[in-house]
């Protein structure tokens, strides 16, 4: 299969939470299953690896042609056409730009427009989130004249649904749509363009990044809206867990780590430990318990329920390291916390090695999420031995299995009620087991063990941009 790969993030060119990961390692599994997988994404201002020039093209947005540069550079193998326009992309951060809209509905139609410049013609374009959800709609409702584009089919990749790309209605008339589109059964939603609705209704194909979430957001409570329209589509829709960048996350290889370890000698990853807690001034015990969390600092990620819980956490007698960042209101009383608790050492920034050093040199990792399409940091965390502490909803039900409900299998803690109570009480669990001992090394290796690669996942993907090209059922 011949695929365009389109994303806003791609790791290590751009990242801002889980999509950059999938984007910079997804496109590299399929093409060592032997398919022509290439990534387009656009030239931000902190992009600069060396890249072919392959001239310029035209976007035809706006009710203009706006020239824009294509630029071939190539990752681990893996070809990435970059978007070169500058009045919309050479800005230091990928998002949180008023102009949003404009941009990413630019990158839209770039992606189409781009194809005779970059003279690769794909089976499947497949989108990843509202940032590229237009571009199925411009296929269908107006493609250039090239016969060539007739032939193409759009899976679409929900990471997230609570994002959806919403804008007022003057975006959609720059869009260039045909006024047709704008109805419910098309791109409005509410009086508005909805990005990722107009995928939705677009793409051949939908995916969620677990089959958990494909399920959730069927339903009222996980829909954000357009749970409706995906129960319409259901035909359409499947899940397909993501896997992790083993290249990227392996603590036997991690030049990031004070030691690095693997299952096999797991006592090796308490110097991890000690480094962590040295490095973040906490008491250097190793009997203590540590908490790590690398996350978003978003509403998402279930600040709600952790941040008055942090007493109560503490006087478990853990220690809590954290990393992230995010919304102002999350993080000035997490802030406040970690200047008057002990135990409790916040990291309010965005820092790739630290993230590293705490997977590695933490007992547990903590995801109380409120949602979760995936989650990769549980991913992440049982591959470094770190038994992840979990809300079970989305992919943490896929991937995590409590521990005192199935000893056998179990490789982490999990709990159900979006609750401070709840959250409190499987630590609770968690740390009485860590205390007892008995197990615990096992428990570890079980985590470390499972296959969380790329492997199985990305010939589900083949599979979807079969059935997309051929139309065939999920
Ligand atoms: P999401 O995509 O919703 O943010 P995921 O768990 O799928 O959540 O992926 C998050 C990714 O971003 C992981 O690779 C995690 O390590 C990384 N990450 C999140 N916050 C930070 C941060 N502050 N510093 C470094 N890495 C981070
Ligand atoms: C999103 C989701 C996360 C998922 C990631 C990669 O940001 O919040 O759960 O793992 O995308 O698909």
């Amino acid at each position: 299969m011949k695929v365009l790969f389109a994303s806003a993030e791609v790791y290590p060119l751009a990242k801002v939470g889980g999509l950059g990961d999938v984007a910079g390692s997804l496109p590299r599994a399929l093409r060592s299953l032997g398919h022509d997988v290439r990534i387009v994404m656009p030239k931000y201002g902190t992009v600069s690896p060396p890249a072919k020039d392959l001239g310029t093209f035209a976007v035809g947005i706006g009710g203009a042609d706006h020239e824009a540069k294509l630029t071939l550079s190539s990752l681990d193998g893996v070809p990435v056409y970059l978007v070169d326009f500058s009045p919309l992309f050479d800005r230091p951060k990928v998002y949180e730009y008023p102009d949003d809209g404009q941009r990413f509905a630019f990158f839209g139609r770039a992606v189409l427009d781009m194809l005779p410049a970059s003279g690769f013609w794909p089976d499947v374009l497949h989108c990843n989130d509202w940032h590229t959800a237009l571009a199925p709609a411009f296929l269908r409702e107006s493609p250039p004249a090239d016969e060539r584009y007739r032939r193409i089919r759009c899976v679409l990749t929900i990471h997230n649904l609570q994002h959806q790309g919403l804008f007022a209605k003057d975006l959609f008339e720059w869009t260039g749509l045909p006024p047709a589109a704008w109805n419910p059964e098309g791109v409005e939603f509410y009086g508005q363009l909805n990005f990722l609705k107009a995928g939705i209704v677009y793409a051949d194909r939908v995916n969620t990044v677990s089959p958990t979430y494909s399920k959730e957001i069927q339903t009222p409570e996980y829909g954000y809206g357009l749970d409706g329209l995906l129960r319409s589509r259901a035909s359409k829709l499947s899940g397909i867990l993501n896997g992790i960048d083993y290249k990227v996350w392996n603590p036997a290889k991690d030049s990031h780590l004070a030691q690095k370890y693997s299952k096999t000698s797991l006592e090796k990853k308490a110097k991890n430990k000690a480094a962590l807690q040295k490095e973040a001034g906490l008491a250097a015990e190793s009997k203590i318990p540590l908490l790590g969390m690398v996350s978003r600092v978003t509403e998402q990620k279930g600040f709600d329920i952790l941040i008055p819980a942090i007493p109560d956490l503490l006087n478990l007698g853990v220690q809590l390291v954290l990393l992230g960042t995010g919304e102002k209101a999350y993080e000035e009383p997490l802030g406040r916390f970690a200047n008057a608790q002990k135990g409790f050492v916040a990291y309010l920034k965005y820092d790739e090695t630290l993230a590293h050093r705490i997977y590695a040199g933490s007992d547990f990792f903590l995801m109380p999420s409120k949602f979760e399409p995936c989650g990769l940091g549980q991913e992440i965390s049982l591959r470094y031995g770190s038994v992840p502490i979990v809300r079970g909803t989305g992919g943490l039900v896929d991937t995590v299995i409590d521990v005192t409900a199935d000893p056998r299998n179990g490789n982490g803690f999990a709990f159900s009620d979006f609750r401070a109570s709840a959250l409190l009480d499987a630590v609770g669990r968690a740390v009485a087991f860590y205390r007892a001992g008995r197990g615990w090394k096992r428990l570890q290796q079980r985590a470390m063990a499972q296959d969380l690669s790329w492997g199985a996942s990305a010939s589900r993907y083949a599979d979807l941009y079969e059935q997309a090209a051929r139309g065939t059922g999920p």
